[in-house]
């Protein structure tokens, strides 16, 4: 008789999130920030036509989420995170592989986001995953701390932007 432990994991998909992944996101947020975003905010940041929210399923269950929105010439994102269980396995590489390939096809130049001075897990991961920090914004955090702004090319015959330098 098998048990849960000695089941295969199930291969990663990738896709689009749908309103009825908000709840388990919305778990996800608490178990990770201490200013999580509630269910009714995500869905309302998902209404948004600038707002594309992508996922990592093992199963039905999803493991990672990112939110990536589209500005004229770039794209900002405004969170990946991957469930503290998950971690390690290379799925937070996986989804911005997609986030990159995405944002490529969209027509953006790079692709940026702000991580807070503190959470070097983070500022590690974008650096293996070919961002670079480009600029500090100051007391940028509720917190008082300082935010770095990381971007990542993904067109590599553009020309600079201010971001994307
Ligand atoms: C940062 C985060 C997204 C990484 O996700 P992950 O799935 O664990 O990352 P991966 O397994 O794909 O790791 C890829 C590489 O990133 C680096 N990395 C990731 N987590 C790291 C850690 N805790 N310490 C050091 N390096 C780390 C490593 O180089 C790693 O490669 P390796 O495992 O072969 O050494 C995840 O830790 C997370 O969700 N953190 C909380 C939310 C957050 O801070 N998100 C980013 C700001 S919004």
């Amino acid at each position: 008789m098998g048990t849960e432990m000695n089941e295969p994991e199930p291969a990663a998909i990738i896709r689009r999130v749908a309103f009825w992944d908000l709840k388990a996101i919305a778990r996800i947020e608490e178990a990770c920030y201490n200013n999580p975003w509630s269910q009714d905010q995500l869905e309302a940041m998902l209404i948004q036509p600038d707002l594309e929210g992508w996922g990592l399923y093992l199963g039905r269950r999803i493991r990672a989420y990112a939110l990536l929105r589209f500005r004229t010439r770039h794209a900002f994102l405004e969170t990946l995170t991957v469930h503290p269980r998950a971690r390690r396995r290379g799925h937070g590489m996986a989804l911005m592989q997609v986030l990159i390939d995405r944002a490529a096809q969209r027509g953006s130049r790079c692709i940026v986001t702000e991580v807070h001075e503190t959470n070097l897990p983070a500022q590690l991961f974008y650096q293996r995953t070919g961002f670079e920090m480009v600029k500090v914004l100051h007391r940028y955090f509720d917190d008082g701390a300082d935010a770095y702004l990381f971007s990542a090319r993904v067109r590599v015959t553009q020309p600079a932007d201010e971001v994307c330098s």
